[in-house]
C-alpha cells in the first residue's frame, strides 16, 4: 500500500486533522512512572474504537503523540488512556488533574481481529506498558465471556513495582476460564511469583496450536523475537500471531511518512501486523 494513501473508513473524516478538546474526569496513578487518564468526548460521544487503535494525544506548548485506548470499546461514555511517563508530553499528561483539557485526533490504526479471536482460545503475551492496548482486548473478551473460549494471558515486567493495573488482574484471575500469570525478570522484596523474562511462563500453560490460539502481543522489540521463536516451536503459525508495532509517528494518518517499515506505514496499515507480515517487513523487529 502506498504509503500517502487515504485513511481508513473507520477514522471519522472531521477527527482527521484537528485535535479535538476531551474532558479528564479521572486521573489515578497505576505505578511510580503510569497513570490512567479517564476522558470524555464532548456530548459524551463514543470515540468508536476498536481494541489496538490509538489516538493522536495532544498538549498545547508540549506536542502530540500515539497513546492507545487501553479501555474496552464495550465501556460507554469515556475512554480510557495508560500514560508512561518518559519525555516533555508525557510528563505534562502526568500533572493534569481532573477537568483539565487535552486534544485527540483518532482513533487511529486498524486494531486486532477480534473476529479471528471469537470461538478460539486467545493466547495474549504482554510485556510492560505493552499492557495498555491488550486491556482493552482482555476487558473486550470479558465483557463478551461466551464468544470466546479460554483466555491465556502471560504478562512480563522488569519489577513487581512496574506491573499494570494489579488489582484488575486479581478479579480477571478469579474467571475459572481465564489463566493470567505474571513474571517479573528482577524478583524484589515481598515478589513470591514467577522469575523470568515472559517466554518462561510459556512451559507453565497447555496450548493447543492447531486450533486454537490467534496470539495478540505488545512489548519491547526484543521481547517479539523470542516470543515469535518460542511460537513458532510450539507449531503455532506466523498468521494466528498478531503484534502490535511501535514507530515514532507524527501524522498518524499516513501523510508524513515518519512510520514507514519499508511500503507500510504504521499509523495506517498497523499498528497490529500478523507474524507473517512481520515476517516479509525488513526492519520492524
Ligand atoms: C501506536 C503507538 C501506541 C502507543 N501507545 C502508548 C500508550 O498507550 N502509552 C504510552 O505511555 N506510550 C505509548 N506510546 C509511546 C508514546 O507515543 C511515546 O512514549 C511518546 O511519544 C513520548 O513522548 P514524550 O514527548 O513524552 O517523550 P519524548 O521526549 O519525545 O521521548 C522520550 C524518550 O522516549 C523515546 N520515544 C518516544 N517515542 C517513542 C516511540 N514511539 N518509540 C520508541 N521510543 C520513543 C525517545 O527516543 C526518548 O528517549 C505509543 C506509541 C505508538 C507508536
Ligand atoms: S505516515 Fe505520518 S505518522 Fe504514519
Amino acid at each position: 500500500m502506498s504509503p500517502l494513501s487515504q485513511p481508513r473508513a473507520n477514522q471519522p473524516s472531521d477527527l482527521l486533522y484537528v485535535p479535538e478538546m476531551v474532558r479528564i474526569v479521572r486521573a489515578k496513578s497505576l505505578t511510580w512512572q503510569d497513570r490512567l487518564l479517564e476522558v470524555e468526548l464532548p456530548g459524551a460521544r463514543q470515540l468508536g474504537q476498536k481494541p489496538g487503535q490509538f489516538v493522536q494525544v495532544s498538549l498545547f506548548g508540549f506536542g502530540e503523540a500515539p497513546i492507545s485506548v487501553c479501555s474496552s470499546p464495550t465501556r460507554a461514555k469515556t475512554f480510557e488512556l495508560c500514560v508512561r511517563r518518559v519525555g516533555g508530553l508525557t510528563g505534562a499528561l502526568h500533572r493534569l488533574k481532573p477537568g483539565e483539557r487535552l486534544g485527540i485526533r483518532g482513533p487511529f490504526g486498524n486494531g486486532f481481529p477480534m473476529h479471528d479471536m471469537e470461538g478460539r482460545d486467545c493466547l495474549v503475551v504482554a510485556g510492560g506498558i505493552g499492557l495498555a492496548p491488550l486491556r482493552s482486548v482482555i476487558n473486550t473478551i470479558l465483557a463478551e465471556r461466551d464468544d470466546y473460549r479460554r483466555l491465556v494471558v502471560l504478562y512480563g515486567n522488569r519489577r513487581a513495582e512496574d506491573i499494570l493495573f494489579a488489582e484488575e488482574i486479581k478479579a480477571w484471575q478469579t474467571d475459572r476460564r481465564n489463566e493470567i500469570l505474571l513474571t517479573v525478570d528482577e524478583p524484589t522484596p515481598g515478589w513470591s511469583g514467577h522469575v523470568g523474562v515472559v517466554t518462561t511462563l510459556f512451559p507453565e500453560v497447555e496450548i493447543d496450536p492447531p486450533n486454537t490460539v490467534v496470539v495478540a502481543m505488545v512489548g519491547p522489540p526484543v521481547m517479539y523475537r523470542f516470543v515469535v521463536l518460542e511460537l513458532k516451536r510450539l507449531g503455532i503459525a506466523e498468521e494466528q500471531m498478531h503484534l502490535s508495532l511501535e514507530r515514532r509517528m507524527k501524522c498518524g494518518i499516513g501523510k508524513c511518512g515518519h512510520c514507514q517499515i519499508d511500503n507500510h506505514c504504521v499509523c495506517i496499515d498497523g499498528p497490529v501486523f500478523s507474524g507473517a507480515e512481520i515476517m516479509r517487513m525488513h526492519e520492524s523487529i
